[in-house]
């Protein structure tokens, strides 16, 4: 836990999970920059306030005295923002939650917008927010230098208004746009993706992956392998498997395992509310006659124990903007749990990763099902 001090209090923030030997902080140099650009400029904060992107709640405990509502995509973020509201005893209606695919329920005085890494993400949010701001609307977007760029500075000119920058304050930006009347482009999202001539398929899937999802335009290369293999191998007897899809995306995989398995129960799990929510969309489209559970949690956080026969998961490299492999350690550890005895856990990753040492200590036993230039697919058993 470490303290952010800023002109509206001091407040014990952590990150969300805690992992120890974590030194990283729940909050940058462009949220302390929004804080203290309020205090300067005297900005009121009497009205209707919608706070996006705040990465682990710091913005909206600071200004919790004001009622702020926060959105986010992220099922960690609103964890981290429960958390640090609690740490700092204030009560959790203080940051009330709206997730990524809902919209405000007022017009909208003061939106503070962190910039997400992804374009389309952005260009997304600016949609939603655009019918509830209004010309007295202020709109201040915070981002570390790296991600603010031309074309981040065009979109808010196409969907918002007039927008120009402030100077950099310890590698940080402020974006500041106003609310004009505009002939509005279109929102492109969700987006379309046809999975006709797959080699791992002969079904005709559209997907529709909304704008934060992982490889929304086109197939990624470590699925494609990994769908490839699990047609090809013996995964499992063709009864009643439960399977989950960890970190499922826009669930291709979990609809590809219902090909397979027409019988199975599938549970899609992700921590992109975005995600969960294509993947439903994918796969009440391919099997409408079919149910499925799909749920926004951190790995497998909340699955019952001994209770999965089999887990597929294309792992994620990073969180927010720290890249690592420690999700993908979170993710083998929890499948153990959740798996039956016998079930296996089936992976595809970076040649480079190193999952095999990893699986290996944790299941006692990894084998490598397939590989290729770039990928290998492997599997471990629970004894
Ligand atoms: C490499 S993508 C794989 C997506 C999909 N399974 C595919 O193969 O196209 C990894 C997924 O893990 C999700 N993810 C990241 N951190 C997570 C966490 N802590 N818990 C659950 N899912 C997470 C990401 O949102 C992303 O959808």
């Amino acid at each position: 836990m470490e303290q952010l001090c800023v002109p509206q209090g001091q407040f014990q923030l952590s990150r969300y999970p805690h992992r120890e030997k974590d030194t990283l902080r729940a909050w940058d140099a462009a949220d302390e920059y929004i804080l203290n650009h309020l205090a300067d400029e005297q900005i009121p904060l009497s009205g209707n306030i919608l706070i996006l992107n705040d990465s682990f709640g710091a913005l909206s405990t600071a200004l919790a005295a004001h009622n702020p509502a926060m959105m986010s995509d992220s099922f960690l973020a609103e964890q981290g923002l429960k958390q640090n509201l609690l740490q700092n005893g204030l009560e959790e209606t203080r940051g009330r939650f709206l997730n990524s695919l809902e919209t405000p329920d007022k017009p909208l005085d003061l939106v503070l917008l962190k910039i997400p890494k992804s374009h389309s993400m952005l260009e997304e949010q600016l949609h939603r927010i655009r019918p509830f701001v209004h010309t007295g609307t202020k709109i201040i977007a915070g981002a570390m230098t790296k991600l603010v760029h031309t074309n981040t500075l065009k979109l808010f000119e196409r969907i918002i208004g007039p927008t120009k920058t402030s100077l950099a304050v310890k590698k940080a930006r402020l974006i500041f746009s106003d609310v004009a009347d505009l002939k509005l482009p279109d929102n492109p999202y969700p987006l379309t993706l046809d999975l006709k001539g797959e080699q791992f398929t002969h079904n005709h899937y559209t997907l529709s992956n909304h704008a934060n999802v992982f490889s929304r335009e086109s197939m990624d290369i470590g699925s494609r392998f990994f769908l490839q293999i699990l047609q090809q191998e013996k995964v499992g007897s063709d009864e009643d498997l439960s399977i989950v899809d960890l970190g499922c995306g826009n669930g291709v995989v979990g609809v590809i395992a219902t090909e397979r398995f027409p019988n199975a129960q599938l549970h899609f799990v992700d921590e992109s509310y975005m995600a969960v929510d294509s993947a439903r969309i994918n796969f009440q489209r391919a099997f409408p006659e079919r149910e499925a559970r799909f749920t926004a949690t951190d790995c497998l956080a909340g699955l019952e124990a001994n209770s999965a026969d089999l887990i597929l998961n294309n792992p994620p490299f990073h969180q927010q903007n720290v890249v690592g492999d420690f999700i993908a350690l979170q993710m083998f550890k929890e499948s153990r749990k959740v798996l039956k005895k016998g079930g296996a856990l089936w992976v595809v990753g970076n040649r480079h990763l190193g999952y095999h040492a990893a699986l290996k200590r944790l299941f006692g036993n990894c084998t490598l099902v397939a590989s290729n230039k770039k990928f290998v697919v492997l599997k471990a058993v629970k004894r």
